[in-house]
């Protein structure tokens, strides 16, 4: 099974057409091996050596970091200076002196990463219980206007059944995820699933199920949910309105994103990376997004194409090489297939690249290894934990239903049981020198201090 790319200068995303799991992927050339990934400096004179060429990028002295630094603010140019970095397909990458730079990077978020998480990753298994939605993303595969096979809602004893299933094997939190129903009936719904998982299974509820009026954020926080993930999909509001219909605007995705903060949540966000007409400095200005609303969680994963939506049509026109050559499959040329594959990579490093700056800018926010990060490479997830990423989801969608959960085409797992999941990211974690905190929800230790600053307004 291929991976399929395309380099160039600027970035876009790509075309996975066939569905696929990771045992049957076939790893690029160009993707990055959990092997060549630089390990943990072991004293203070490795890391200062390590980081010398990322800190005279910078402009700073080769001690700005040292082994237990907590953050380190950066300003937009410093964040551009690394993005604009050449990706896999351009001039330059693989210069010796811009490997070494983007290993001082990898090496810095690792670092800051264990000093807050330790060699921890903490597990937030992902149950997509219903795939109903009144939104229409222009980018989206189970959009209202998307014509599916089935749209379903788990029962129940089926959501219980799955908690307990968590519960039992030491998951610390579980994420309940669906289209936005924003209706009375759904968020009762919700709400008494929510209640039944914290008083039987002692599960962290986090939730995502979209932009919600007031009342009933505070009706699923009372319920006991803690956290809640709404991706803010794009910091720029020019290109948020092409990726949305003209009733879902920026403001309002904003303001639902503050409103979940004052509910008490603990608040994630995110970006998608490689959308089309998305700069760098689109993304460099994400980043300072993220430190500006003081997110808890950050969640981003590359942009894939949905056949049959309006950004995917948008993508094939300004990706016209790469259209062409996802549209011939396996008939595919060897050409085609080296340019298919340089921008599964390209996007594969933007996205830890990304990862990597959160980190180090953020110091103990909780940041994911996505599913639609390993999307585009089967052992995406483990180096992602090795650049700075301290959150896993495995998927804990019943395995019949996971082919009508499919965001984007190609999505990794849908043919896999939640027992497959555990195992194989257990073996996964382990090679990123990292261990499972079983039992554990992971909260990032400023967010305690925040609940207990905040006063009465939980
Ligand atoms: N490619 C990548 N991510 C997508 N999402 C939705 N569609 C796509 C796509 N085509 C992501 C969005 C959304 C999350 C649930 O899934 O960021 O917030």
């Amino acid at each position: 099974m291929r991976a399929r790319t395309m380099g160039g200068t600027t970035i876009s995303a790509m075309h996975l057409p066939t569905r696929r799991t990771h045992t049957t992927q076939r790893i690029s050339p160009w993707l990055p091996l959990t092997k060549n990934e630089p390990h943990l400096p072991t004293s203070q004179t490795e890391l200062t050596e390590r980081i010398r060429p990322l800190a005279n990028l910078w402009g700073l002295g080769d001690n700005f970091l040292t082994l237990d630094t907590p953050n380190y603010s950066l300003n937009k140019d410093q964040l551009l200076s690394v993005l604009s970095l050449p990706l896999p397909g351009e001039p330059g990458w693989n210069d010796p002196e811009q490997t070494q730079i983007l290993q001082g990077l990898y090496t810095a978020a690792n670092v800051v990463c264990t000093t807050h998480h330790q060699d921890k990753v903490h597990y937030r298994g992902l149950l997509e219980f219903s795939n109903i939605c009144r939104a229409n993303c222009n980018y989206c595969g189970i959009r209202r206007s998307m014509h599916l096979e089935e749209r379903y809602t788990l029962d129940e004893d089926t959501i219980m059944e799955v908690a307990k299933w968590s519960a039992e094997r030491g998951y610390g939190s579980i994420m309940l995820q669906s289209g936005e129903v924003p209706t009375q009936k759904r968020t009762d719904f919700v709400a008494k699933m929510i209640s039944r998982i914290v008083d039987e299974t002692g599960l962290g509820v986090s939730i995502s199920v979209g932009e919600l009026p007031d009342h009933f954020y505070q009706q699923l926080k009372e319920a006991g949910a803690k956290r809640y993930l709404l991706r803010i999909e794009t910091s720029n509001p020019e290109l948020f309105a092409k990726l949305h219909p003209p009733n879902q605007t920026f403001e309002k995705r904003l303001d639902r994103l503050r409103s979940l903060k004052r509910h008490g949540y603990m608040v994630g966000t995110g970006v998608m990376i490689g959308l089309p007409g998305q700069t760098r400095e689109d993304l460099a200005n994400d980043l300072l997004f993220f430190v500006e609303e003081d997110v808890d969680m950050i969640g981003m994963g590359p942009y894939i194409f949905q056949r049959g939506t309006p950004v995917g049509d948008w993508w094939e026109q300004e990706n016209p090489l790469l259209s062409e050559a996802t549209r011939q499959g396996e008939k595919a040329t060897p050409e085609q297939v080296e340019v298919l594959d340089k921008h599964a990579a390209a996007m594969f490093e933007l996205t830890t690249r990304m990862v990597a700056l959160a980190r180090i800018t953020m110091g103990d926010v909780n940041v994911a290894a996505t599913t639609a990060l390993q999307t585009i490479h089967p052992t995406g997830r483990e180096v992602a934990l090795m650049r700075g990423a301290n959150i896993l989801m495995p998927i804990l969608t019943p395995t019949i239903h996971r082919a009508n959960y499919q965001l984007y085409e190609g999505k990794v797992c849908i043919d896999e049981s939640a027992k497959q999941c555990r195992s194989c990211l257990e073996l996964r974690v382990g090679a990123a020198g990292k261990r499972i905190a079983y039992g554990e929800q992971g909260d990032p230790p400023h967010y305690t201090k925040k609940l207990q600053t905040a006063g009465d307004r939980f």
